[in-house]
């Protein structure tokens, strides 16, 4: 694992969005993309990157991590809207290389099935950006007793809820299922960077890095990945 811990935020979304630029340079990119506030600034750093004329999205393709079910996706909490309003809005990306996980599909297996059945045929996520919940998990996978394989739908745990409900007023439920790609399908992308700020964070991060690999920290299986970049400010890694 290659970790690094950065003085601050603006310093390690430089780097994260180095990494990202550098894939788009390489070849057409498929990107796996992460919402929340840990990814926000990396996102705005690449922006600021297409802004300059070092790299265009023409030709790269998106794959998001995962979407609250029961909410349309255009409603201001969807995690589509918070793509389209960090990145996708502001680049020259094409709307049919986007992929942000339906919330509401008609047959869920069936459609989840097909998600992992286009990342495939994109040629796989040569770069996937990640943040870590407070209970370890990625994406949306919480800890549970098995690690998860494809996408699939999943109940979230009271203590994501707990998380993020702060972005829902007291009028807007916190929806209690979202769909997400698996675990499995994290650890196939080719690279992966992990992001994790603040206290908040610390026994996650610790947990991923010293605690065992196991189901219980979702993220801790990202340790049987080889080529993975942690990027952490002093708070995420002060029980390291
Ligand atoms: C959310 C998302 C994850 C995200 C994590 C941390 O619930 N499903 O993909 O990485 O929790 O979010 P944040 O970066 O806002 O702390």
């Amino acid at each position: 694992m290659d970790i690094r811990i950065f003085k601050n935020s603006y310093e390690l979304s430089c780097a994260a969005a180095d990494l990202i630029a550098e894939a788009i340079k390489r070849k057409n990119a498929v990107l796996g993309l992460a919402t929340g506030a840990s990814p926000k600034e990396t996102y705005d750093r690449l922006i600021e990157k297409y802004n300059k004329g070092e790299i265009s999205f023409k030709n790269v393709t998106t794959f998001n991590l995962d979407e609250y079910c029961a909410i349309p996706r255009t409603d201001k909490h969807s995690y589509f809207t918070y793509m389209c309003e960090s990145l996708f809005n502001h680049v020259d990306i094409k709307e049919e290389n986007i992929h942000v996980p339906d919330g509401n599909p008609e047959n869920t297996e069936e459609y989840c099935a097909s998600y992992d059945e286009a990342i495939k045929n994109a040629g796989g996520i040569d770069i996937q950006l990640l943040g870590i919940g407070r209970n370890g998990h990625i994406g949306f996978n919480e800890p549970s007793d098995s690690f998860t394989k494809g996408t699939y739908k999943v109940k979230l745990s009271d203590s994501t809820v707990e998380a993020n409900k702060i972005y829902f007023s007291s009028n807007d439920k916190m929806p209690e299922y979202a769909i997400t790609m698996g675990v499995e399908s994290i650890l196939n992308a080719k690279e992966i960077i992990l992001i994790a700020q603040g206290k908040a964070k610390a026994e996650a991060v610790n947990n991923m890095i010293n605690g065992e690999i196991s189901p219980s920290c979702p993220a801790s299986i990202l340790r049987k990945h080889n080529a993975v970049h942690i990027f952490l400010d002093g708070e995420a890694a002060s029980l390291l």
